[in-house]
Parts: structure tokens; sequence; C-alpha cells
């Protein structure tokens, strides 16, 4: 069966800059190249999605200008449903990446048309929220359609998942009901729930706190130390699969994407993690965002492997 994923969320042109190291503040560097490469974590999710395995629609806004028509002309090539992404005056959503020698990576994003996406948009595409089997949101739209979104889709009985990236605050109260599968990663688990996350221990802790403020199930993304998942009752670990980094750029929205449309084809809770897990694993080998997504002929190989 092949499952219907609605990603709603931001579309970025990610402006990456290779560089031996982060720039200090006042500081010029000089780096190795440079790359405009599609990306933004709700269409990273859209594109992990369906070269994964789902049936993928994403609604979104781009701007009037040429990014905006490659941001869309990325997601139609892998026939994603365009039909809500609305292009709307003004400049596309761009991300400012820095990525060093040891993989790691600085962003800065600057909204633009993603500041367009209100509820009223979101509104307007009631119907491709009503197809959906799986929801997903993330944080780089406004907060009024993100919690819109999601009361929404609970309301329609759909299985919701929240990626809170990017977080630097704890989120509203009343969303938390509206969330089958919260997201984190070790900075976005702290920032949500006031736990300090260094530890598979303080990530156990930061999820119980996140589950008692209401959310259903939590899976902190810790990078090269796997995940840990919480539902209530009782945690799992789970260690990543051990790869050489080249970018970790649209890692945790790689995961995001292989796990909702695992999930959503009827796999189990620990399968579709294990699956996301995988197709990150195999993400952060490759440079840029949604050129580094693998589909699921490559993450079934490297399950053989
Ligand atoms: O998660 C990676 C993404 O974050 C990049 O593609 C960039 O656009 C920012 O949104």
């Amino acid at each position: 069966m092949t499952a219907n994923v609605v990603v709603i969320g931001s579309l970025n042109m990610d402006l990456v800059t290779r560089a031996p190291r982060l720039p200090r503040g006042g500081e010029t560097l000089i780096g190795h190249s440079f790359a405009t490469v599609s990306g933004g974590k709700g269409a990273n999710q859209a594109v992990a999605a369906a070269r994964l395995g789902a049936r993928v629609s994403m609604v979104g806004c781009v701007g009037s200008d040429d990014y905006g028509v490659q941001l869309r002309d990325a997601l139609k090539a892998e026939q994603i449903d365009c039909q809500a992404v609305s292009a709307v005056e003004g400049s596309s959503g761009v991300a400012l990446i820095v990525v060093d020698d040891d993989s790691q990576n600085a962003i800065v994003i600057v909204a633009g048309a993603n500041g367009a996406l209100t509820p009223a948009v979101v509104e307007r595409f009631d119907a491709v929220l009503q197809g959906a089997d799986v929801v997903i949101c993330q944080l780089e739209i406004p907060d009024a359609t993100v919690g819109h979104a999601l009361k929404r889709a609970r309301a329609l009985g759909k299985t919701v998942i929240l990626n809170p990236a990017p977080a630097s605050r704890p989120l509203p109260a009343d969303w938390f009901a509206a969330i089958d599968y919260l997201i984190p990663n070790e900075s976005e688990a702290a920032a949500l729930s006031g736990v300090t996350v260094d530890s598979l221990q303080t990530a156990e802790n930061a999820a119980t706190q996140l589950i008692a403020m209401g959310a259903g199930k939590v899976i902190v993304t810790l990078g090269a130390q796997g995940s840990l998942f919480a539902n209530g009752t009782g945690f799992e670990h789970f260690p990543a699969p051990a790869v050489k980094a080249v970018d970790t750029t649209a890692a945790g929205d790689t995961f995001v994407g292989g796990f909702a449309a695992a999930l959503a084809s009827g796999k189990s809770e620990a399968e579709a993690i294990r699956y996301g897990q995988i197709a990150a694993a195999l993400s952060v080998t490759r440079a840029g965002a949604q050129p580094s997504i693998p589909t699921m002929s490559e993450v079934q190989a490297f399950k053989l492997a």
C-alpha cells in the first residue's frame, strides 16, 4: 500500500559554502566551494518521504523569484504533488550554510515566502490534508500556522508528526495534545523541556518531561549516538549505523521523512525508526540537503550490506 504523507512547511534555497572551519565573529575566511542547493526543512522532509516510498503532497509558499521556480521544480521532479505550493510576491526562503572540514554546519535562515504560509492558506488546501495518512510539520513557518495545521490534522484523525526545528523556546502548551510523534534533536529537546541533553539518560529525562507536557510519543535524535524512543511507559535506544560523515545537513529531515513514510506504509515504530536511521546515515555521506537524500532501494541495499 502506498501511503499519503502531507508536509506543511518551508522551502529554502540553500546557499552553501564549504570552508576549513566555521568563521568567528568579525572574521573573513577563504572557503573551498560554493553551491546553491534546494532545501528547507519542510521540502527536505517531503523529498525524503517521496524517495523512501510514500506518495507526498507539500503545502508551502515560494517567492516570485527564480529560486521559487527551482524549489517547486525540484519537488515536482520527485513526483511530489505541488498543487498547494503557492507562489507569492517577493523573495523565496533562503538558508546561508557553512559546512566545515569536520562536516559540522552553521545555518542562518531568512523566511521570505515561508512567512506567507498563513493558517488561511492551509485552510484553502484542506482537501490535501484530508487525503493524508500522516501529516508532518516543522517550525520554519509562522507558529500560528503550525498550531492550526497540527490541530486540524488531529481533528481529521491523521497521524501527526512535529519536528520542532529550529526550536529555541518551549512550544505553546495547547499544541501537545495534537502531536502523536514529537521528533526533536538534542538541542531542541533541551529548549522544549528545559532539561540539558548531553547523554542517553538526560535524553530520557527530557523525553519524560515532553510526554508529561502532553506529547504522545517522543523520538530524540542523537546524531551519531542514534535515537531514543519514549512512549510514556518505557524507553528504547536505537544505535545509529556507523558511517563517515561528509555533511550532516538534512540528516534530521531525512530521518523524519523516512520514519513517516515507513510508518504510513504500516511498518512498526521500531522498523520505521531503523529505516529512518539508515536513510539519515546514508544522507550524511553526501553533500547538500535534497541531493543527499537516499532512495528506498539504497536503504534496502544498505540493510543487506
Ligand atoms: O535541515 C536542513 C535545512 O535547514 C536546510 O536545507 C536549510 O534550508 C534549513 O532550513
